[in-house]
Formats: structure tokens, C-alpha cells, sequence
């Protein structure tokens, strides 16, 4: 059950792990506002022929179904480590995190987990194909909700977490579903990279990465402002960290690859995407990322895509990093007005 889940999820964290980072700088005097926001868009499109997954997406998934509005549904924190990795004493030793949502009903006994992640892995998430028939390169960037019947006891709790955080009506729990629906139609790519000035809390942060936890931290949000009542527990996160001066925007797919583009630029962004291809193999790609990683930081430059946008990150000290930090469960609060 869930295994492609867990094997995308993997992946991702495999390569956000080594993922290194690039970029340039500039002053902050642009007057943008930072972080850039996530673009949403009205569906989600279907993915193209040429991304083709590995592992089926979703295998087990099922509609969510409805409960009673009295029904009694805890929420439990699932997280489980993918992977760990030792790169010399840049990176160190990390345990990367997977997060998940788990969902029991104690009228019924039934339980659900839900999470997001890679349609096509964490490769194809973070770095494009570059296809010789065409002039920009190629995303299968897509990251979705899955939700499916029941918890892999086993497989969270060894080495991980699995533990009640929450407890909240059927009602509250069908307000969530409408909700998970709608961010699964309107979020529709992933993103690896959490970009920031410089480590440490209460700098600038320039994009925030699109991933596994960032859809748990999001639901628990909603699931407060519907009226979930939280505990006061301690739960971290695994972030991938790229440090960078101010991104220079670059411009999008046609302005920069179409044909009144920047030739310049374009060769430039191909080049620096050109070790990086996603590559079939997991080992495969982890040892290309690892050939390039020198380089990425000796040139500290980076280019990211964010919103089907280009953007130059001028890399600074330490480039990349990985952090295992408490974001703090949520605290119930009144909707907004609406
Ligand atoms: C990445 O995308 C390519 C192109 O569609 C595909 O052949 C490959 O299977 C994908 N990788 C994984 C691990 O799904
Ligand atoms: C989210 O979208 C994907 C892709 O269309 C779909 O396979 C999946 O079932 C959706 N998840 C939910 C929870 O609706
Ligand atoms: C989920 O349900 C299965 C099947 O009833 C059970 O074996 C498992 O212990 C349950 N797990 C949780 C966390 O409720
Ligand atoms: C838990 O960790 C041990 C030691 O690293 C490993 O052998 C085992 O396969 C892990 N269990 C799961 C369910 O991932
Ligand atoms: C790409 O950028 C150009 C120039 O800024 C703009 O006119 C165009 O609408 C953009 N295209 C997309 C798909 O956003
Ligand atoms: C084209 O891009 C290159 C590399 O980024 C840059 O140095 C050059 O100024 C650009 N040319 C124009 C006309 O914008
Ligand atoms: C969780 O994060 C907090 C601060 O963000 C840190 O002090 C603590 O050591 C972390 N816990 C684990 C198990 O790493």
C-alpha cells in the first residue's frame, strides 16, 4: 500500500538532500515583495505525454469519504525518515524527514492517510529534461494529494512518529476534504528549494519550497481555523535550504527561450541545467549531483524555476543546507472575515 507514495516521497528527500544549490546575488533594492508567492492556477492541467512515472502515483488512492458530523476523528502526525546521506562534512549526516497526515474515526475504526508528493519524483521536481527538439527545457514538475484507507502502523512508528495531535468533529473533517480538493486542483507543482538570505529566523526569505510538509503544515492550519483542537507537542520538519543575496527575476519560458530571447541567457540556463538531468536511476542522479555540487558552489550561481518563472540567485556561504526545525502546531483561531 502506498508504496509509490513513499518511494516519491523518497526520492525527493533523497535529492532535496543533496540538493545543492546555486545561485547569484543583487542589492535589496528592487522593492519586491518577498517571498515571491506561490502562483496558483485555476485546474490542473493534464501532465504531459512525455512525463512518463516510474511508480503509478497514487496506487491505492480513493475519494475521501463523507463522515457523520458527529463523528469523532483524531489526527495523527506521520512522519517516517527516506533516507540518510553522509557528503563529506559540508552536509554531514541527516535524517530527511517524510510527513504525512493520518486520519482514525473512532465511531468506526476506520482510518486514512493523506500526503503529497512528485507525480514523477523528486528528480524530475527538481531539474528539467533538456530535449534537443526543444528550446526550453522540459519540467514534469507536478505534485499532488493522495489520499487512500488506512495507516501503515509499521512503517511510521520503527523509525519515526505516529501520534495523535489533534482531535475534531466529522463535520470539521468534511470541511477539510472540500478544502484538500481545491489546493489539490490550484497547487499544482512541486518545489524543493526553501531560498533564504541566510540561515537563522527572521531573515528574508526570497521562495518557499512547495513539498510534502508544507501541505501538512497547511491542512493543520485549516483544520484549526475549522475548529480542530491541537496539543501542545514538539513536531520538526526536514527544510531544504539554498542561501542566496536578492534573486534577479529573468523572465518566463517564452520571453527568455522563445524567439525574441535572450540567446545568451538561454545558453546559459541550458548549461547550467545540463548536469543535472534527471536521470532514471536513483543512484545515478545522486552521483551527478554530486559531481556538480563543487561546482555549483565554486561558481555560486543558481538558477531557479519558480512559477514557471526564471530567476538568478547569486549563492552565498554556507549554499545549502538541511535543517530539522520545530514549526509549532497550530493554536484554534476564528476564520477570517469573510
Ligand atoms: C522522470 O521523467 C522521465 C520523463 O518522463 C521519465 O522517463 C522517468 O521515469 C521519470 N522518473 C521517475 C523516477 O519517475
Ligand atoms: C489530486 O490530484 C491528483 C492528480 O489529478 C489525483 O490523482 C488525486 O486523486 C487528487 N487527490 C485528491 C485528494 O483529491
Ligand atoms: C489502522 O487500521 C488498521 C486496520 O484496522 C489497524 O491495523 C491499524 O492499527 C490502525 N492504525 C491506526 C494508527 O489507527
Ligand atoms: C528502521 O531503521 C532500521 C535501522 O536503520 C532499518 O533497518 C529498518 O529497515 C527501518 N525500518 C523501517 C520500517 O523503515
Ligand atoms: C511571459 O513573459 C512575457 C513578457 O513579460 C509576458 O508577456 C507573457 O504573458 C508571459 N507568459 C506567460 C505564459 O506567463
Ligand atoms: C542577455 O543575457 C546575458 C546573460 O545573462 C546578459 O549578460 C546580457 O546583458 C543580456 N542581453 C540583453 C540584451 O538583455
Ligand atoms: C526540534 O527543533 C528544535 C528547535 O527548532 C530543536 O531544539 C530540537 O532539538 C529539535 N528536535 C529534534 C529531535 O531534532
Amino acid at each position: 500500500m502506498a508504496r509509490a507514495g513513499r518511494r516519491g516521497a523518497g526520492w525527493c528527500w533523497a535529492l532535496a538532500l543533496l540538493g545543492l544549490a546555486a545561485a547569484l546575488g543583487a542589492s535589496p533594492t528592487s522593492g519586491r515583495r518577498w517571498p515571491v508567492p506561490y502562483k496558483r492556477f485555476s485546474f490542473r492541467p493534464k501532465p504531459d505525454p512525455y512525463c512518463q512515472a516510474k511508480y503509478t502515483f497514487c496506487p491505492t488512492g480513493s475519494p475521501i469519504p463523507v463522515m457523520k458530523d458527529n463523528d469523532i476523528i483524531e489526527v495523527l502526525r506521520l512522519q517516517a525518515p527516506v533516507w540518510e546521506f553522509k557528503y563529506g562534512d559540508l552536509l554531514g549526516h541527516f535524517k530527511i524527514m517524510h510527513d504525512a497526515i493520518g486520519f482514525r474515526n473512532t465511531l468506526t475504526g476506520k482510518n486514512y492517510t493523506i500526503e503529497w508528493y512528485e507525480l514523477f519524483q523528486l528528480g524530475n521536481c527538481t531539474f528539467p529534461h533538456l530535449r534537443p527538439e526543444m528550446d526550453a527545457p522540459f519540467w514534469c514538475n507536478q505534485g499532488a494529494a493522495c489520499f487512500f484507507e488506512g495507516i501503515d502502523d509499521q512503517h511510521w512508528k520503527e523509525n519515526g512518529t505516529l501520534a495523535v495531535v489533534a482531535t475534531m468533529s466529522g463535520n470539521t473533517f468534511n470541511k477539510m476534504a472540500e478544502w484538500v480538493k481545491q489546493d489539490n486542483e490550484t497547487g499544482i507543482y512541486y518545489e524543493t528549494w526553501t531560498v533564504q538570505a541566510s540561515p537563522g529566523k527572521g531573515v528574508e526569505t526570497w521562495f518557499e519550497s512547495y513539498d510534502c510538509s508544507k501541505f501538512v503544515l497547511r491542512t493543520y492550519e485549516k483544520l484549526a481555523e475549522f475548529g480542530a483542537e491541537f496539543k501542545k507537542i514538539e513536531t520538526n520538519y526536514t527544510r531544504v535550504f539554498l542561501y542566496s543575496g536578492e534573486p534577479t527575476y529573468l523572465g518566463n519560458e517564452t520571453s527568455i527561450f522563445g524567439p525574441k530571447g535572450n540567446k545568451t541567457l538561454a545558453s546559459v540556463i541550458k548549461k547550467f541545467y545540463d548536469p543535472f538531468k534527471p536521470r532514471l536511476s536513483t543512484k545515478e542522479f545522486l552521483w551527478s549531483l554530486l559531481k556538480v555540487f563543487d561546482s555549483v558552489i565554486m561558481h555560486r550561481e543558481f538558477y531557479l524555476f519558480y512559477n514557471f518563472e526564471y530567476w538568478f540567485l547569486p549563492m552565498k556561504f554556507p549554499f545549502v543546507k538541511i535543517t530539522y526545525e520545530e514549526i509549532p502546531l497550530p493554536t484554534r483561531r476564528p476564520p477570517p472575515d469573510s
